[in-house]
């Protein structure tokens, strides 16, 4: 090797970068890593009800999007190399992957219609593409919100995203780009949707929603405001020792705060007439918490036909445990391996936290708590024209 001249180096270098060339062009085309990850993984394409759920990892998170990239990687370069995508053809860049930027889902649906027997034999995985939600569970925190998400998306034709986007209130500079990039992959025929109770939260958000999309589906649930100060107050307990060091009844009676805390805990109905300023009232949908526990299919099925969704689900998809008190899902139930990650896998219950026993409050504290509850109460219930039954109100 030594004793060779200019001529053999650079041969050897030639060859070198002519490797190094057909290296690169063979990862590419076969999808290099994303492929591997996949068989390594054991995520197959269309295995995507795995990523709604709450329990989501950030590995999931990238081998889906790795399975998804696979399809669409090669259709770009497929698409660049044939030129059956001229149209496309200077927009090819990360923007590309993601489809046009606003009422994408319509767009894109006809997109993957276009190219659907090509994605056929790259994946097996027909039009799986993140889209933009059409429907938003916007209020309210600490009534079950999560376990609202990830029970609709027993539906076979909803799927979520895993994590609370906050995008019209906190990440609305990132854009609509970002926004899509949050989203769990989806066929055609599926509804997005998206959960983070902040958004009833001020006007502007619901004004940034309403610009996004004025016909988008709105969700919120309300809960009897003591179960739900219960809730708040087992929430912080579980999180910092302070709180649960100083018990219940001496976190709500901690001086003068008491009455802020139980009007906050109270007020939905003030947000609600903010959602009303801005959307029709039928674009709301006001749920019951407690509904959803007591009878969560039947409140499901509701939810199914605000969103336009023909079929709902049956009653043993969810069965009553009765050892911790609430519905899970029915675990000899055919969809129950399709839920990987949404549930405890071992026994279909929503992850540990939640479903914290509640502590008990009575005497004249309750009574205090109810009178300056009861306004509010009733005002929401004149306002959506509905009437819960809930204890004490
Ligand atoms: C819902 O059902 C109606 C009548 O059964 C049918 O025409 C329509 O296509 C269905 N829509 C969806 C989204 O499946
Ligand atoms: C659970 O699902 C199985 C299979 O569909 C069904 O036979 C069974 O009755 C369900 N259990 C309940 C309690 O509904
Ligand atoms: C899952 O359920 C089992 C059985 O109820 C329980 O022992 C375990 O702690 C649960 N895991 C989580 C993460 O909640
Ligand atoms: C209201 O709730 C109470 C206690 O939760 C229950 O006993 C009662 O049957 C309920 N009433 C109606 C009309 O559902």
């Amino acid at each position: 090797m030594s004793t060779g001249g200019s001529l053999p180096k650079a041969s050897v270098i030639c060859a070198a970068v002519l490797l190094l060339g057909i290296f690169v062009l063979y990862h590419y085309q076969s999808g290099g890593c994303p492929k591997l990850y996949t068989v390594l993984t054991g995520h197959v394409a269309g295995t995507a009800k795995s990523n709604t759920g709450d329990e989501v990892t950030r590995g999931d998170r990238i081998s889906e999007s790795n399975t998804g990239d696979e399809v669409t990687r090669g259709d770009r370069i497929s698409e660049s190399n044939t030129g059956d995508e001229v149209t496309r053809g200077d927009r090819i860049s990360e923007s590309n992957t993601g489809d046009e930027v606003t009422r994408g889902d319509r767009i894109s649906e006809s997109k993957t219609r276009r190219h659907s027997s090509h994605r056929n034999r790259l994946s097996g995985s027909p039009g799986k593409l993140q889209r933009l939600p059409r429907a938003l569970i916007i209020a309210f925190s600490k009534c079950g919100t999560s376990t609202l998400r990830s029970f609709l998306t027993l539906h076979p034709d909803v799927v979520a995203a895993p994590r609370e986007v906050r995008f019209f209130n906190v990440h609305f500079s990132e854009g609509v780009d970002w926004y899509r990039r949050q989203m769990p992959y989806s066929s055609p025929g599926q509804i997005t949707i998206e959960k983070t109770p902040g958004y009833i939260k001020s006007i502007d958000t619901l004004q940034r929603i309403h610009t996004f999309d004025p016909d988008i589906k709105l969700i919120a649930i309300v809960r009897n405001p003591m179960t739900r100060l219960q809730s708040s107050y087992a929430h912080r307990a579980a999180r910092h020792k302070r709180y649960a060091r100083m018990g219940f009844l001496k976190w709500l009676s901690s001086g003068a705060e008491l009455e802020k805390r139980v009007k906050h805990g109270s007020d939905f109905v003030s947000k609600i007439q903010m959602v009303y300023r801005v959307f029709p009232e039928d674009q709301l949908l006001v749920l019951n918490e407690e509904a959803l526990e007591s009878d969560p299919v039947t409140l499901l099925n509701q939810v199914y036909s605000f969103l336009g969704l023909n079929s709902s689900i049956s009653n043993d998809v969810l069965v009553f445990d009765e050892r911790k008190g609430f519905y899970c899902v029915n675990k000899t139930h055919p969809i129950f391996p399709s839920l990987r990650g949404l549930v405890n896998k071992s026994d279909g219950c929503m992850r540990a936290g939640k479903g914290r026993k509640h502590s008990e409050v009575g005497g004249a504290l309750l009574q205090e708590i109810v009178d300056i509850s009861r306004p509010y109460v009733n005002k929401l219930f004149d306002v959506i024209r509905t009437k819960f039954n809930w204890t004490y109100f």
